[in-house]
Protein backbone atom coordinates (compact mmCIF):
# COMPACT_ATOMS: atom_id res chain seq x y z
CA UNK A 1 0.00 0.00 0.00
CA UNK A 2 1.23 3.37 -0.84
CA UNK A 3 1.85 6.04 2.13
CA UNK A 4 0.54 9.03 2.21
CA UNK A 5 2.29 11.62 -0.29
CA UNK A 6 4.52 14.13 1.45
CA UNK A 7 5.00 17.87 1.36
CA UNK A 8 8.55 17.20 -0.70
CA UNK A 9 6.48 14.86 -3.66
CA UNK A 10 3.71 17.33 -3.93
CA UNK A 11 6.18 20.26 -4.10
CA UNK A 12 8.04 17.94 -7.09
CA UNK A 13 5.12 17.38 -8.64
CA UNK A 14 3.65 20.61 -9.15
CA UNK A 15 7.22 21.62 -9.97
CA UNK A 16 7.57 19.19 -12.73
CA UNK A 17 3.40 20.22 -14.57
CA UNK A 18 4.65 23.95 -14.48
CA UNK A 19 7.94 23.12 -16.69
CA UNK A 20 8.36 19.33 -17.83
CA UNK A 21 6.51 18.02 -21.04
CA UNK A 22 6.63 14.20 -20.66
CA UNK A 23 7.20 11.91 -23.72
CA UNK A 24 3.53 9.95 -25.03
CA UNK A 25 1.76 11.86 -22.04
CA UNK A 26 -1.32 13.85 -21.86
CA UNK A 27 -0.60 16.22 -20.02
CA UNK A 28 -4.09 17.54 -19.07
CA UNK A 29 -4.46 14.24 -16.88
CA UNK A 30 -0.31 13.90 -15.18
CA UNK A 31 -0.44 15.75 -12.29
CA UNK A 32 -3.87 14.07 -11.39
CA UNK A 33 -2.77 10.53 -12.29
CA UNK A 34 -0.94 10.44 -9.19
CA UNK A 35 2.76 10.44 -10.56
CA UNK A 36 5.32 8.46 -9.52
CA UNK A 37 8.45 10.84 -8.47
CA UNK A 38 12.02 8.37 -8.56
CA UNK A 39 14.17 8.84 -5.64
CA UNK A 40 16.52 6.08 -6.18
CA UNK A 41 16.65 2.38 -7.61
CA UNK A 42 18.87 -0.55 -7.37
CA UNK A 43 18.36 -4.13 -8.37
CA UNK A 44 14.82 -5.02 -9.97
CA UNK A 45 13.71 -1.94 -7.58
CA UNK A 46 13.09 1.61 -7.49
CA UNK A 47 12.12 3.89 -4.51
CA UNK A 48 9.84 6.85 -4.92
CA UNK A 49 10.71 10.30 -2.97
CA UNK A 50 8.03 8.91 0.21
CA UNK A 51 9.93 5.63 0.56
CA UNK A 52 7.86 3.30 -1.00
CA UNK A 53 8.91 0.94 -2.96
CA UNK A 54 8.42 -1.00 -6.31
CA UNK A 55 9.49 -3.56 -8.63
CA UNK A 56 10.46 -2.47 -11.81
CA UNK A 57 8.39 -4.93 -14.00
CA UNK A 58 9.49 -3.28 -17.38
CA UNK A 59 12.94 -2.27 -17.11
CA UNK A 60 12.34 1.40 -17.31
CA UNK A 61 11.35 0.35 -20.78
CA UNK A 62 12.45 -2.34 -21.85
CA UNK A 63 16.12 -1.23 -21.60
CA UNK A 64 16.85 -2.94 -18.20
CA UNK A 65 19.49 -5.54 -18.09
CA UNK A 66 20.58 -6.45 -15.00
CA UNK A 67 18.99 -4.36 -12.74
CA UNK A 68 19.90 -1.33 -11.16
CA UNK A 69 23.08 -0.05 -9.83
CA UNK A 70 25.05 -3.03 -10.73
CA UNK A 71 28.97 -2.25 -9.26
CA UNK A 72 30.22 -4.03 -12.43
CA UNK A 73 28.84 -1.26 -14.41
CA UNK A 74 28.89 1.36 -12.44
CA UNK A 75 32.66 0.89 -12.07
CA UNK A 76 33.32 0.11 -15.45
CA UNK A 77 31.67 4.34 -16.22
CA UNK A 78 33.55 5.92 -13.37
CA UNK A 79 36.75 4.36 -14.95
CA UNK A 80 36.02 5.47 -17.99
CA UNK A 81 34.87 9.01 -16.79
CA UNK A 82 38.25 9.15 -14.98
CA UNK A 83 39.82 8.24 -18.62
CA UNK A 84 37.75 10.24 -21.21
CA UNK A 85 34.56 11.91 -21.32
CA UNK A 86 33.69 12.22 -24.61
CA UNK A 87 35.19 13.03 -28.19
CA UNK A 88 33.86 13.70 -31.23
CA UNK A 89 33.56 10.00 -33.60
CA UNK A 90 34.06 12.07 -36.59
CA UNK A 91 37.83 11.94 -37.42
CA UNK A 92 38.58 10.23 -34.19
CA UNK A 93 38.33 7.36 -32.74
CA UNK A 94 38.24 5.65 -29.06
CA UNK A 95 38.95 2.40 -27.92
CA UNK A 96 35.53 1.81 -26.18
CA UNK A 97 33.91 2.49 -29.42
CA UNK A 98 36.73 0.08 -31.51
CA UNK A 99 35.87 -2.63 -28.49
CA UNK A 100 31.99 -2.41 -28.26
CA UNK A 101 31.89 -2.64 -32.05
CA UNK A 102 33.71 -5.61 -31.76
CA UNK A 103 31.42 -7.31 -29.12
CA UNK A 104 28.28 -6.38 -31.18
CA UNK A 105 29.53 -8.25 -34.09
CA UNK A 106 31.20 -11.18 -32.18
CA UNK A 107 27.54 -11.82 -30.68
CA UNK A 108 25.84 -11.24 -34.33
CA UNK A 109 24.70 -13.70 -37.11
CA UNK A 110 28.02 -14.34 -39.27
CA UNK A 111 28.07 -11.64 -42.43
CA UNK A 112 26.90 -8.61 -40.73
CA UNK A 113 30.67 -6.99 -40.00
CA UNK A 114 30.28 -2.79 -39.31
CA UNK A 115 29.04 -0.92 -36.78
CA UNK A 116 27.38 2.23 -37.21
CA UNK A 117 26.37 3.96 -34.13
CA UNK A 118 23.85 6.33 -33.57
CA UNK A 119 21.82 7.31 -30.30
CA UNK A 120 18.54 6.01 -29.22
CA UNK A 121 17.18 3.43 -31.29
CA UNK A 122 14.41 5.97 -33.60
CA UNK A 123 18.17 7.58 -34.52
CA UNK A 124 19.59 3.86 -35.41
CA UNK A 125 16.42 3.27 -37.61
CA UNK A 126 16.67 6.81 -39.11
CA UNK A 127 20.42 6.09 -40.30
CA UNK A 128 19.43 2.26 -41.28
CA UNK A 129 16.66 3.75 -43.63
CA UNK A 130 19.28 5.75 -45.47
CA UNK A 131 21.90 3.76 -45.64
CA UNK A 132 19.93 1.43 -47.77
CA UNK A 133 18.56 4.16 -49.91
CA UNK A 134 22.02 5.43 -50.52
CA UNK A 135 23.05 1.89 -50.88
CA UNK A 136 21.14 1.19 -53.94
CA UNK A 137 21.68 4.89 -55.73
CA UNK A 138 25.43 3.90 -55.67
CA UNK A 139 24.71 0.62 -57.38
CA UNK A 140 23.03 2.60 -59.55
CA UNK A 141 19.39 2.40 -58.76
CA UNK A 142 17.07 5.04 -57.18
CA UNK A 143 14.37 3.12 -55.01
CA UNK A 144 12.31 6.00 -53.10
CA UNK A 145 10.21 3.47 -51.43
CA UNK A 146 10.41 1.19 -47.98
CA UNK A 147 8.00 -1.40 -47.23
CA UNK A 148 6.25 -2.22 -43.76
CA UNK A 149 4.53 -3.73 -41.71
CA UNK A 150 0.75 -3.00 -40.35
CA UNK A 151 1.10 -2.09 -36.35
CA UNK A 152 5.10 -1.53 -36.41
CA UNK A 153 7.21 0.36 -34.50
CA UNK A 154 10.39 2.06 -35.06
CA UNK A 155 10.46 5.31 -33.10
CA UNK A 156 9.53 8.65 -33.41
CA UNK A 157 12.11 10.66 -35.98
CA UNK A 158 10.27 11.16 -38.96
CA UNK A 159 11.82 8.58 -41.15
CA UNK A 160 10.87 6.11 -38.50
CA UNK A 161 7.66 7.08 -38.26
CA UNK A 162 6.99 6.55 -41.80
CA UNK A 163 7.74 2.77 -41.68
CA UNK A 164 5.43 2.67 -38.19
CA UNK A 165 1.76 1.29 -38.98
CA UNK A 166 0.08 2.23 -35.51
CA UNK A 167 -2.73 4.72 -36.11
CA UNK A 168 -2.75 6.79 -32.72
CA UNK A 169 1.09 7.57 -32.89
CA UNK A 170 1.09 8.01 -36.69
CA UNK A 171 -1.32 8.81 -38.85
CA UNK A 172 -1.61 12.25 -38.16
CA UNK A 173 1.93 12.86 -39.92
CA UNK A 174 1.05 11.31 -42.66
CA UNK A 175 1.64 14.47 -45.22
CA UNK A 176 5.11 14.85 -44.11
CA UNK A 177 6.24 11.28 -44.62
CA UNK A 178 8.59 9.00 -46.71
CA UNK A 179 6.82 7.10 -49.51
CA UNK A 180 5.96 3.62 -48.33
CA UNK A 181 4.13 0.41 -48.91
CA UNK A 182 2.54 -1.56 -46.10
CA UNK A 183 1.46 -4.90 -45.87
CA UNK A 184 -0.92 -6.56 -42.57
CA UNK A 185 0.30 -7.36 -39.55
CA UNK A 186 1.52 -11.00 -39.16
CA UNK A 187 0.52 -10.84 -35.82
CA UNK A 188 -3.21 -9.97 -36.10
CA UNK A 189 -4.41 -13.47 -36.50
CA UNK A 190 -8.03 -14.09 -37.61
CA UNK A 191 -9.86 -16.10 -35.02
CA UNK A 192 -9.39 -20.08 -35.42
CA UNK A 193 -6.45 -19.00 -37.90
CA UNK A 194 -3.06 -20.05 -37.01
CA UNK A 195 0.09 -17.90 -36.93
CA UNK A 196 1.50 -19.72 -39.48
CA UNK A 197 -1.20 -19.37 -41.96
CA UNK A 198 -1.72 -15.71 -40.76
CA UNK A 199 1.71 -15.26 -41.86
CA UNK A 200 1.76 -17.11 -45.35
CA UNK A 201 -1.14 -14.53 -46.22
CA UNK A 202 0.95 -11.52 -45.35
CA UNK A 203 3.85 -12.97 -47.18
CA UNK A 204 1.37 -13.16 -50.26
CA UNK A 205 0.79 -9.48 -49.76
CA UNK A 206 3.73 -8.75 -49.71
CA UNK A 207 5.09 -10.66 -52.53
CA UNK A 208 1.99 -8.40 -54.69
CA UNK A 209 4.09 -5.43 -53.48
CA UNK A 210 7.31 -6.47 -54.53
CA UNK A 211 6.00 -7.48 -58.08
CA UNK A 212 4.04 -4.32 -58.55
CA UNK A 213 7.21 -1.90 -57.56
CA UNK A 214 10.08 -4.03 -56.03
CA UNK A 215 12.24 -2.09 -58.43
CA UNK A 216 11.50 0.76 -56.64
CA UNK A 217 12.15 -0.59 -52.70
CA UNK A 218 15.09 0.19 -50.97
CA UNK A 219 14.31 -1.87 -48.06
CA UNK A 220 11.62 -4.39 -45.39
CA UNK A 221 11.75 -3.07 -42.56
CA UNK A 222 10.31 -5.54 -39.67
CA UNK A 223 10.28 -6.16 -36.27
CA UNK A 224 11.32 -9.79 -36.25
CA UNK A 225 8.85 -12.48 -34.23
CA UNK A 226 6.96 -9.82 -32.34
CA UNK A 227 5.58 -5.92 -33.32
CA UNK A 228 6.43 -4.62 -29.20
CA UNK A 229 4.82 -1.33 -28.79
CA UNK A 230 1.54 -2.73 -31.20
CA UNK A 231 0.92 -4.65 -28.74
CA UNK A 232 3.66 -7.76 -28.16
CA UNK A 233 2.02 -9.21 -31.24
CA UNK A 234 3.48 -12.34 -32.25
CA UNK A 235 4.27 -14.00 -35.36
CA UNK A 236 5.48 -17.52 -36.12
CA UNK A 237 8.76 -17.76 -37.67
CA UNK A 238 8.06 -18.35 -40.91
CA UNK A 239 7.34 -15.03 -41.18
CA UNK A 240 11.07 -13.32 -40.80
CA UNK A 241 12.24 -16.28 -42.90
CA UNK A 242 9.60 -15.68 -46.01
CA UNK A 243 10.38 -11.82 -45.63
CA UNK A 244 14.24 -12.56 -45.86
CA UNK A 245 13.28 -15.00 -49.12
CA UNK A 246 11.37 -12.30 -50.68
CA UNK A 247 14.55 -9.65 -50.63
CA UNK A 248 16.60 -12.06 -51.71
CA UNK A 249 14.03 -12.34 -54.93
CA UNK A 250 13.58 -8.96 -55.45
CA UNK A 251 17.00 -7.96 -54.29
CA UNK A 252 15.86 -5.88 -51.31
CA UNK A 253 17.36 -4.79 -48.29
CA UNK A 254 16.01 -6.25 -45.02
CA UNK A 255 16.36 -4.34 -41.69
CA UNK A 256 15.51 -6.08 -38.87
CA UNK A 257 14.70 -3.54 -36.08
CA UNK A 258 16.07 -5.29 -32.86
CA UNK A 259 15.80 -2.36 -30.86
CA UNK A 260 13.19 -4.01 -28.40
CA UNK A 261 14.25 -7.70 -29.28
CA UNK A 262 17.75 -7.48 -29.11
CA UNK A 263 20.50 -8.09 -26.48
CA UNK A 264 18.58 -11.04 -25.30
CA UNK A 265 15.33 -10.19 -24.65
CA UNK A 266 13.61 -13.03 -26.77
CA UNK A 267 15.68 -15.59 -25.01
CA UNK A 268 18.01 -15.50 -27.98
CA UNK A 269 20.69 -12.72 -28.28
CA UNK A 270 18.63 -11.78 -31.51
CA UNK A 271 15.31 -12.28 -32.40
CA UNK A 272 16.51 -13.32 -35.88
CA UNK A 273 18.57 -16.35 -34.48
CA UNK A 274 15.25 -17.80 -33.94
CA UNK A 275 14.51 -17.91 -37.64
CA UNK A 276 17.92 -18.28 -38.42
CA UNK A 277 18.15 -15.75 -40.86
CA UNK A 278 20.89 -12.88 -41.56
CA UNK A 279 19.35 -9.52 -42.01
CA UNK A 280 21.28 -6.73 -43.87
CA UNK A 281 21.14 -4.29 -41.60
CA UNK A 282 20.24 -5.39 -37.49
CA UNK A 283 18.94 -1.82 -35.61
CA UNK A 284 19.51 -2.55 -31.63
CA UNK A 285 19.52 -0.02 -28.17
CA UNK A 286 17.41 0.08 -25.47
CA UNK A 287 19.71 -3.04 -23.44
CA UNK A 288 22.58 -2.34 -24.97
CA UNK A 289 24.24 -1.01 -22.38
CA UNK A 290 22.32 -2.79 -19.63
CA UNK A 291 19.60 -0.07 -19.50
CA UNK A 292 22.02 2.68 -18.18
CA UNK A 293 22.84 5.38 -21.06
CA UNK A 294 21.98 6.21 -24.82
CA UNK A 295 23.39 4.37 -27.15
CA UNK A 296 22.66 2.11 -30.87
CA UNK A 297 23.62 1.13 -33.32
CA UNK A 298 23.19 -0.54 -36.98
CA UNK A 299 25.01 -3.60 -37.37
CA UNK A 300 25.22 -3.83 -41.16
CA UNK A 301 26.74 -6.45 -43.68
CA UNK A 302 30.01 -6.15 -45.58
CA UNK A 303 27.82 -5.67 -49.39
CA UNK A 304 26.20 -2.46 -47.75
CA UNK A 305 29.29 -1.29 -46.34
CA UNK A 306 31.58 -1.87 -49.34
CA UNK A 307 28.39 0.28 -51.73
CA UNK A 308 29.95 3.23 -49.85
CA UNK A 309 33.67 3.16 -50.40
CA UNK A 310 35.44 5.32 -52.97
CA UNK A 311 37.23 7.98 -53.34
CA UNK A 312 36.80 11.09 -51.63
CA UNK A 313 35.22 13.17 -54.32
CA UNK A 314 32.94 10.26 -55.33
CA UNK A 315 30.02 11.32 -53.36
CA UNK A 316 29.57 7.87 -51.88
CA UNK A 317 30.30 8.87 -48.15
CA UNK A 318 27.50 8.74 -45.82
CA UNK A 319 27.31 11.97 -44.45
CA UNK A 320 25.36 11.30 -41.30
CA UNK A 321 26.29 11.25 -37.75
CA UNK A 322 25.82 13.07 -34.33
CA UNK A 323 27.46 15.06 -31.79
CA UNK A 324 27.40 12.23 -29.00
CA UNK A 325 27.87 9.25 -31.78
CA UNK A 326 29.82 6.40 -29.43
CA UNK A 327 29.84 8.51 -26.70
CA UNK A 328 32.89 6.32 -24.84
CA UNK A 329 30.90 6.23 -21.68
CA UNK A 330 27.92 5.03 -23.16
CA UNK A 331 30.45 2.34 -25.02
CA UNK A 332 31.91 1.27 -21.47
CA UNK A 333 28.56 0.64 -19.75
CA UNK A 334 27.50 -1.35 -22.80
CA UNK A 335 30.81 -3.28 -22.96
CA UNK A 336 30.65 -4.16 -18.73
CA UNK A 337 26.86 -5.01 -19.72
CA UNK A 338 28.17 -7.17 -22.16
CA UNK A 339 30.96 -9.12 -20.21
CA UNK A 340 28.53 -9.67 -17.44
CA UNK A 341 25.97 -11.30 -19.84
CA UNK A 342 28.25 -13.41 -21.50
CA UNK A 343 29.67 -14.26 -17.49
CA UNK A 344 26.58 -14.82 -16.09
CA UNK A 345 24.98 -16.69 -19.61
CA UNK A 346 22.46 -14.15 -19.10
CA UNK A 347 20.38 -14.85 -22.24
CA UNK A 348 20.28 -18.35 -21.39
CA UNK A 349 18.55 -16.78 -17.89
CA UNK A 350 15.72 -14.68 -20.27
CA UNK A 351 14.50 -18.02 -22.03
CA UNK A 352 13.95 -19.47 -18.61
CA UNK A 353 12.24 -16.77 -16.84
CA UNK A 354 10.38 -16.56 -20.06
CA UNK A 355 9.51 -20.15 -19.61
CA UNK A 356 8.57 -19.27 -15.48
CA UNK A 357 6.25 -16.17 -16.74
CA UNK A 358 4.66 -18.59 -19.63
CA UNK A 359 3.79 -21.32 -16.74
CA UNK A 360 3.21 -18.50 -14.18
CA UNK A 361 0.35 -16.90 -16.02
CA UNK A 362 -1.53 -20.28 -17.41
CA UNK A 363 -4.65 -19.56 -14.80
CA UNK A 364 -4.62 -15.70 -16.08
CA UNK A 365 -5.17 -16.95 -19.46
CA UNK A 366 -8.16 -19.01 -18.39
CA UNK A 367 -9.23 -15.36 -16.99
CA UNK A 368 -12.47 -14.11 -18.39
CA UNK A 369 -11.32 -10.59 -18.64
CA UNK A 370 -8.77 -11.66 -20.86
CA UNK A 371 -8.77 -11.78 -24.14
CA UNK A 372 -4.94 -13.31 -25.09
CA UNK A 373 -1.84 -13.44 -23.63
CA UNK A 374 1.15 -13.07 -25.76
CA UNK A 375 4.48 -13.46 -24.92
CA UNK A 376 7.92 -14.96 -26.09
CA UNK A 377 11.32 -14.50 -23.90
CA UNK A 378 10.76 -12.05 -20.98
CA UNK A 379 8.26 -10.08 -23.46
CA UNK A 380 5.20 -10.31 -22.76
CA UNK A 381 1.38 -8.86 -23.27
CA UNK A 382 -1.87 -9.20 -21.49
CA UNK A 383 -4.75 -7.70 -23.84
CA UNK A 384 -7.38 -7.30 -21.25
CA UNK A 385 -11.17 -6.69 -22.17
CA UNK A 386 -12.08 -3.04 -22.16
CA UNK A 387 -14.24 -2.55 -19.26
CA UNK A 388 -14.27 1.44 -18.72
CA UNK A 389 -12.01 4.01 -20.04
CA UNK A 390 -7.73 3.28 -19.90
CA UNK A 391 -9.01 -0.09 -18.59
CA UNK A 392 -5.27 -1.18 -18.88
CA UNK A 393 -3.88 1.97 -17.39
CA UNK A 394 -6.44 0.92 -14.39
CA UNK A 395 -4.90 -2.46 -14.33
CA UNK A 396 -1.66 -0.87 -13.93
CA UNK A 397 -2.50 1.41 -11.12
CA UNK A 398 -3.94 -1.54 -8.55
CA UNK A 399 -0.36 -3.32 -9.39
CA UNK A 400 1.21 -0.18 -8.64
CA UNK A 401 -0.59 0.00 -5.17
CA UNK A 402 0.62 -3.05 -4.51
CA UNK A 403 4.17 -2.86 -5.12
CA UNK A 404 5.05 -3.25 -8.78
CA UNK A 405 5.36 -0.95 -11.69
CA UNK A 406 3.92 -1.73 -15.17
CA UNK A 407 2.79 0.10 -18.08
CA UNK A 408 0.23 -0.68 -20.92
CA UNK A 409 0.11 -0.33 -24.12
CA UNK A 410 -3.50 0.32 -24.56
CA UNK A 411 -5.70 -2.48 -22.55
CA UNK A 412 -2.28 -4.35 -23.44
CA UNK A 413 -0.57 -4.63 -19.72
CA UNK A 414 3.29 -5.51 -20.48
CA UNK A 415 5.24 -7.24 -18.23
CA UNK A 416 9.31 -6.83 -19.62
CA UNK A 417 11.25 -7.32 -16.72
CA UNK A 418 14.70 -7.25 -16.63
CA UNK A 419 16.63 -10.54 -18.16
CA UNK A 420 18.25 -11.29 -14.84
CA UNK A 421 15.09 -11.05 -12.77
CA UNK A 422 15.48 -14.24 -9.84
CA UNK A 423 12.56 -16.00 -9.42
CA UNK A 424 11.02 -14.67 -6.02
CA UNK A 425 10.73 -11.26 -7.75
CA UNK A 426 9.27 -13.36 -11.16
CA UNK A 427 6.47 -14.50 -8.75
CA UNK A 428 5.93 -11.42 -7.01
CA UNK A 429 5.74 -9.56 -10.71
CA UNK A 430 3.07 -11.95 -12.32
CA UNK A 431 1.16 -12.92 -9.19
CA UNK A 432 0.44 -9.00 -8.20
CA UNK A 433 -0.23 -8.41 -12.08
CA UNK A 434 -2.93 -11.31 -12.42
CA UNK A 435 -4.88 -10.03 -9.00
CA UNK A 436 -4.97 -6.69 -10.61
CA UNK A 437 -6.38 -8.27 -13.79
CA UNK A 438 -9.05 -9.71 -11.71
CA UNK A 439 -9.85 -6.80 -9.38
CA UNK A 440 -10.13 -4.19 -12.26
CA UNK A 441 -11.67 -6.69 -15.20
CA UNK A 442 -13.98 -8.98 -13.11
C1 LIG B 1 11.27 -1.87 -32.29
C2 LIG B 1 11.59 -0.49 -31.85
N1 LIG B 1 12.31 0.31 -32.66
C3 LIG B 1 12.65 1.55 -32.31
C4 LIG B 1 12.25 2.08 -31.10
C5 LIG B 1 12.62 3.49 -30.75
O1 LIG B 1 13.63 3.50 -29.78
P1 LIG B 1 13.91 4.83 -28.94
O2 LIG B 1 12.71 5.03 -28.07
O3 LIG B 1 15.15 4.49 -28.17
O4 LIG B 1 14.11 5.92 -29.92
C6 LIG B 1 11.52 1.28 -30.22
C7 LIG B 1 11.09 1.82 -28.92
O5 LIG B 1 10.30 1.25 -28.21
C8 LIG B 1 11.16 -0.02 -30.60
O6 LIG B 1 10.42 -0.81 -29.82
Amino acid sequence: MSAPVGDNTRSLIKRDASSVWHPFTQQSLWPSDDPIVVDRAEGMYFWDTDGNRYLDGVSSLWVNVHGHGVPEINAAIAQQLDRLDHTTFLGLTHEPGIALAERLLDTAPAGLSKVFYAGDGSSAVEAALKMAYQAHVQRGQVRPLYLHVAEGYHGDTLGSVSVGGIDLFHEKYQPLLLTTAMVSSPGLIEPGQSRKDRATEVLHEMRSLLQESGEQVSAVVIEPLVQAAGGMLTHDVSFVQGVRQLCDEFDVLLICDEVATGIGRTGRMWAVEHAGIRPDMITCGKGVTGGYLPLSAVLVAEPVYEAFLGSATSGRTFYHGHSYTANPLSCAAAIANLDLMSERDTVAHAAAVGERIRDSLVPLAAHSGVKEIRQIGTMTGIEVESVMDRTGFAVCQEARRNGVWVRPLGDVVVLMPPLAIENSDLDLLTSVVSDAVDSVVR
